[in-house]
């Protein structure tokens, strides 16, 4: 008998998770898919800063070096040992092939030696489920949006697993657009946090960026032209040795890039009639946007951020999904399991 047939029917499941999708060498300890035992990370944020973002294989080799430590430190705050577990979770996709490849292979050996059953974990439904972790009562269905350094995107989750895209970017996510612009800023990686700081002291109006596809109906984003028309803007500036004030700019570019974020959201949400609003991913962290959903969709709908710990990257999120993967009829996977680094959902 598939041995995920026996959580399913007695429900229940501690599960170790291990996220290696990017900077960040993530592990933890989740029960039942919403209590976090044990969560512990290592961000190579200090590793990478001087390179300006993320350098794919030191990011790999800095996995390798740490996975065993941060597995051990997991294990031992939530008070655990191997017998305990009813499967291991791995992040496999999408992120960076090389550094998704070290959590695979070092979960599959934690799985071999232990004959714990492994489960593979979409790390966007990582992003999704942090809210499960920070509201025990959440449940589907509900409109997601989903905002990351590689992803931005709407999807309607009709229940736990089922899930439709209803729009995506076509060019950059917006994650990587804020990291760009804090780049030409001359701010250090990772740009979202430090854009958002600068636009605390700046002025919203003073720049007038164009909204991205104002003059299309549709439910998809694009933040490519946004990106270059605020480097073209910096760098012109700067070859004519004009004075440019970069919390304007960055304030001007923050209140364009979450107006076309949340109008596409607003729309869909209209016409769908689901009132309820989970949002995801490391931009979810972003207080401009906080503030400006609860301005926007106000108290007719229900809105759901993750705590502040659970926006960016960790593994107790990809616990949590694995929880779920497993309850509707996910199988257990195999010692062949590979990295996806172009994934969907
Ligand atoms: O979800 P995440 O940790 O990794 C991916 O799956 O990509 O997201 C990282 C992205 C980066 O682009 C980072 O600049 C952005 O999230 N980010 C923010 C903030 N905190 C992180 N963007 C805007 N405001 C923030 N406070
Ligand atoms: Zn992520």
């Amino acid at each position: 008998m598939d041995r995920f047939e026996k959580i399913r029917e007695n429900g229940h499941a501690t599960i170790l998770a291990i996220e290696t999708s990017c900077d960040e060498t993530a592990a933890a300890v989740v029960r039942d898919g919403r209590q976090v035992l044990g969560n512990v990370l290592f961000s190579q944020i200090e590793i990478h800063k001087k390179f300006g973002g993320v350098v794919p294989e030191i990011a790999s080799r800095n996995h390798v070096e740490k996975l065993p430590y941060i597995v051990s430190e997991a294990m031992e705050r939530a008070g655990v040992t191997f017998s305990d577990f009813d499967a291991i979770a791995v992040t496999y996709g999408p992120g960076l092939v090389g550094a998704l490849l070290t959590g695979v292979s070092y979960a599959k050996a934690l799985s071999f030696a232990n004959d714990i059953p492994l489960v593979a974990v979409n790390h966007m439904e990582g992003h999704l489920s942090a809210n499960f972790i920070t509201y025990p009562d959440l449940e589907p269905p509900f409109i997601c949006l989903l905002v990351s350094g590689g992803h931005t995107m709407i999807i309607e989750v009709s229940d736990y697993c089922s899930y439709r895209l209803i729009g995506t970017t076509r060019d950059d996510a917006i994650g990587e657009a804020f990291d760009k612009v804090a780049r030409v800023l001359h701010e250090p990686y990772p740009g979202g946090p430090n854009v958002e700081r600068l636009a605390l002291q700046g002025d919203p109006e003073k720049y007038r960026f164009s909204i991205p596809l104002k003059n299309e109906v549709t439910y998809d984003y694009s933040f490519s032209g946004l990106k270059t028309a605020v480097i073209n803007l910096v760098r012109n500036s700067e070859s004519r040795r004009e004075e440019i004030s970069r919390e304007d700019v960055a304030a001007s570019f923050q209140k364009v890039a979450i107006d076309h974020l949340l109008d596409p959201l607003l729309r869909y949400a209209k016409t769908s009639g689901n009132r309820k609003i989970v949002i995801g991913g490391g931009v979810s962290a972003n207080r401009y946007l906080r503030d400006t959903v609860e301005k926007m969709f106000g108290s007719d709908y229900e809105i759901y951020f993750p705590a502040l710990s659970y926006c960016t990257d960790n593994a107790a999120m990809i616990g949590s999904a694995a929880f779920y993967t497993i309850m509707k009829g996910g199988k257990e996977a195999g010692l062949d399991l590979n990295a996806k680094p172009g994934l969907e959902i």
